[in-house]
């Protein structure tokens, strides 16, 4: 079997996941890296023992056409540009999440994927875990009835990994778009990807001057930073077309007990919990009852290796992709809405 030749475009932390994946699948070749951080770049080629390395994509793309698919794992603000100069060169790209800085470039990367007829996968991983799987497998079966409710939160103490995280014009955005995507499209998923319709969101930047000497457990690349415009708190309630509603919270700093990663969705039959380990909620003669799974149930690792197994699958057999284009721009919609909302102090509707 012929092997797909695969770049990546932006090698920092995140990269690492792709390139094990795709080293470990025996349908791929890591063919080429790139990144504008020349140092970075001799470092991961010497590692990944690759000498294609290229700090421009699109002399990548150019110099390449053998080239099958692309991961795109640069700071938010390059994934539009990179994803569609790899798309109008016939590349497959699987896009890290968030999917774009913002709605409208997140509808341009779709379209040209549409015109080049080409996959654009999205780098939703908890969408592979073993506790989405099993959520999704209660809701299938009933479990919960009808979901209504849900809760999502993913914030930090002290828990933003500074660099380009916290510099809008690289990131889009602060917490919401970097930790909020992962707990806002798991409710989507494991309630059956509904549209978002509306949005009351609010968020805060007081305390972006606070420095503790606690270290965050993740930071960029780069840590460093020329400027901090990022909020350090956005909260949201989120309206679908099927009647669920989800508020959301998400924070880099702010002083609480503990750090938080939770899902909950609340249906008229029972309740499922992710905090991190799965526990459905639920009645039984006449009483309330909660069932917990005797094996591992919370999110692990393996959803990495899992997703880009699932897009080379995609590009191999045509198999359907769980994260595509639709929905990273429901995110974008859902992102975009709660920082028009935050500004306004009124509902956006979608
Ligand atoms: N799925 C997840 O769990 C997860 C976790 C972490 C980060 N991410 C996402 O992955 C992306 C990268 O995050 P990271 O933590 O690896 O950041 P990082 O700072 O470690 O690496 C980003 C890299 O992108 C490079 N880059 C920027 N613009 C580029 C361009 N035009 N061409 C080539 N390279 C370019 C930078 O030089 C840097 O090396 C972000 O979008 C982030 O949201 C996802």
């Amino acid at each position: 079997m012929k092997k797909l030749k695969i770049g990546i475009i932006g090698t920092g932390n995140i990269s690492a996941q792709h390139a094990a994946a795709y080293l470990g699948d025996e349908r791929c070749e890591l063919y080429a890296l790139c990144d504008i951080d020349e140092e970075l770049l001799a470092a991961k080629g010497k590692q990944y023992g690759i000498g294609r390395l290229y700090t421009d994509c699109n002399e990548m793309l150019a110099a390449l056409p053998e080239l099958d698919a692309v991961s795109v794992c640069t700071w938010n603000a390059a994934h539009a540009p990179c994803t569609i100069a790899a798309l109008d060169a016939g590349k497959h790209v699987f896009c890290e999440k968030p999917m774009a800085m913002n709605t409208a470039e997140a509808e341009e990367m779709r379209a040209h994927a549409k015109r080049a007829g080409k996959l654009l996968g999205l780098g939703f991983v908890r969408r592979f875990g073993r506790d989405a799987d099993l959520a999704r497998a209660l809701v299938e079966e009933g479990k919960l009835g009808r979901i209504y409710y849900a809760k999502a939160a993913y914030t930090r103490r002290n828990g933003s990994p500074g660099g380009w995280f916290e510099d809008k014009a690289r990131s889009g955005g602060g917490p919401l778009i970097d930790l909020g995507v992962h707990v806002i499209d798991l409710v989507r998923y494991i309630a059956g990807n509904p549209q978002p319709v509306s949005v009351y969101g609010a968020a805060f930047s007081l305390l972006r001057g606070r420095e503790l000497t606690d270290l965050p457990a993740y930071l960029a690349s780069r840590p460093d930073a020329p400027v901090s415009d990022v909020e350090d708190l956005a909260v949201a309630m989120i309206r679908f077309a099927d009647g669920m509603v989800l508020q959301a919270e998400t924070s880099y700093k702010l002083y609480t007990g503990e750090d938080e990663n939770s899902v909950e969705l609340f249906g008229t039959e029972g309740g499922v919990r992710i905090a991190p380990d799965l526990t459905l909620h639920s009645s039984a003669a006449g009483k309330l009852a909660e069932v917990s799974f005797p094996f591992p149930a919370a999110f692990g690792g393996e959803a990495y290796r899992k997703e880009i197994e699932a897009f080379v699958s995609a590009i191999t057999e045509g198999a359907p992709l769980r994260a595509d284009a639709d929905d990273g721009v429901a995110m974008m919609k859902i992102l975009d809405a709660v920082y028009l909302s935050a500004r306004t102090g009124h509902e956006v509707k979608l």
